[in-house]
C-alpha cells in the first residue's frame, strides 16, 4: 500500500492524552492489517497561540492539507476565553473545517449494553440505540455574515448580530450524504429543522424533500428541533440517521451523548474534501486535564472512523470497534463511566487494553 499520511493535532486540555491513545490503537491496527501509515504532528489551538501567537499557522495548514487524514484531540480552555475571536483556539477548528471543505460531520451514537447503567436514561430507553447524527459543518450561524457588534441605537450597550444562512446547494449535498449513509443502514432519515419559524429551515425542508425523490427506498421524516430534543431523551430508538444544520447538530449531539453514557464515548468524522478530520465530540475538559483520567474511547472510536472512511479498511475499523466493546465487556471503566464504587482504569490503561485487543488477533 502507498504511504498514508495522518496529521496528528493533540491540541489543548485532555486532547494530547486522548490522542496519544488514539495513535496507539491506530498503530496496533496498522501492524495487524499491514497498513503503511506515517504520523505528522502539529501544534494547534491554545497551545499554538502560546507558541506562535496564532491558533493555526498558515504553513501548518498547508502541510496538513498534504495529509489524507487528521486526528485531532480538542482545542480551547479558560486561559484563552477572553481572546478576540480571530486568535481564539476554536478558530483553528473553524479554519480547518472551512479550508479542508469539511461540510459533513458524522456523529454515530451507540448504546453499549455494558454501559447501560452509566447512562442517566433508563436501560429500556437506550437499549439497542444505534443512530447517526449528520451535522452540517461549514454553514449556518458558525460562518454566516454579517457577524458583528454595533452600538445600540438607544445608547444602552450593544446590538450583536449573527447570521443564519443556507443555500440550496449547501443543504442538498449534506442531505444527499445522509440519504446515502442511510442506504447502508436502516433506511430512515429524520431531517431536523425549525421550519415553523426560520426561513433557512423552510428551504432546508423543501430541499430535503427534493433529495428524497432520488432515494425512493429511504423513508424521510421531518421533525422540529425542539421536538427532536425531547424525542432523543424520550424514545431515541426511533432514529436511524438524523440530518441537521450546524448549531442544531452541535446541541443535539451533546444531548445524544447521554444515551451512550458519557460524552467521552462519542467519536466524529468530518468529511467533504480530500483530507478528512477525525476527533472526539468532547471538548478539552480543562478541569481534568493532565490527570490521566480522561476517557480515550471517543478518540479511539474516531480512529475506527478514520480507518473506515479515509483508509477504506472496514475490517480494521470493525476490529477497533470490537476491541472497544471487548475492553468494556472486561469491565474496564474510565472515571466518567464508573458508577458507585466501580474500579477505574486510567486513560493509558484503557488505550493499552484496546490496542492489545486489536493486536491480539495477529497470531490467530
Ligand atoms: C464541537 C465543539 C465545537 C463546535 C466548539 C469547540 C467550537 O463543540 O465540535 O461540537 O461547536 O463545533
Ligand atoms: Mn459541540
Amino acid at each position: 500500500m502507498t504511504e498514508f499520511r495522518v496529521a496528528v493535532l493533540p491540541g489543548d486540555g485532555i486532547g494530547p492524552e486522548v490522542v496519544r491513545e488514539g495513535v496507539k490503537v491506530l498503530r496496533a491496527a496498522a501492524d495487524r492489517f499491514r497498513l503503511t501509515l506515517t504520523f505528522h504532528e502539529f501544534t494547534v489551538g491554545g497551545a499554538a497561540y502560546e507558541r506562535y501567537g496564532v491558533p493555526l499557522r498558515p504553513e501548518d495548514l498547508e502541510a496538513i492539507k498534504e495529509c489524507q487524514a487528521v486526528l485531532l484531540g480538542a482545542v480551547g480552555g479558560p486561559a484563552w476565553d477572553d481572546l478576540p475571536a480571530a486568535v481564539r483556539p476554536e478558530k483553528a477548528l473553524f479554519t480547518l473545517r472551512k479550508e479542508l471543505g469539511l461540510y459533513a460531520n458524522l456523529r454515530p451514537v451507540r448504546a453499549y449494553p455494558e454501559l447501560a447503567s452509566a447512562s442517566s436514561l433508563r436501560p429500556e430507553v437506550t437499549a439497542g440505540v444505534d443512530l447517526l447524527i449528520v451535522r452540517e459543518l461549514t454553514g449556518g450561524l458558525y460562518f454566516g455574515e454579517p457577524r458583528r457588534r454595533d452600538p445600540a441605537p438607544d445608547g444602552d450597550g450593544w446590538v450583536a448580530t449573527d447570521t443564519l444562512t443556507y443555500s440550496t446547494g449547501e443543504i442538498r449535498r449534506i442531505v444527499r450524504l445522509a440519504f446515502t449513509l442511510a442506504q447502508g443502514r436502516r433506511r430512515q432519515v429524520t431531517s431536523v429543522d425549525k421550519a415553523n419559524v426560520l426561513e433557512s429551515s423552510r428551504l432546508w425542508r423543501e430541499t430535503a424533500r427534493e433529495v428524497a425523490r432520488e432515494f425512493p427506498e429511504v423513508a424521510l421524516t421531518h421533525q422540529l428541533v425542539d421536538n427532536t430534543a425531547l424525542q432523543l431523551a424520550r424514545a431515541p430508538g426511533q432514529f436511524d440517521v438524523l440530518v441537521t444544520e450546524n448549531l442544531f447538530g452541535d446541541i443535539l449531539s451533546d444531548e445524544a451523548a447521554a444515551i451512550a453514557g458519557s460524552l467521552g464515548m462519542l467519536p466524529s468524522a468530518s468529511l467533504g474534501g480530500r483530507t478528512a478530520l477525525y476527533e472526539p465530540c468532547h471538548g478539552s475538559a480543562p478541569d481534568i486535564a493532565g490527570r490521566g483520567i480522561a476517557n480515550p474511547l471517543g478518540a479511539i472510536l474516531s480512529v475506527a472512523l478514520l480507518l473506515r472512511h479515509s483508509v477504506g479498511h472496514g475490517e480494521a475499523a470493525r476490529a477497533v470497534e470490537e476491541a472497544v466493546a471487548q475492553a468494556l465487556a472486561s469491565g474496564a471503566r474510565t472515571a466518567d463511566l464508573a458508577r458507585g464504587g466501580e474500579k477505574t482504569v486510567s486513560t493509558a490503561e484503557m488505550g493499552d487494553l484496546v490496542a492489545g485487543a486489536v493486536g491480539s488477533r495477529l497470531k490467530g
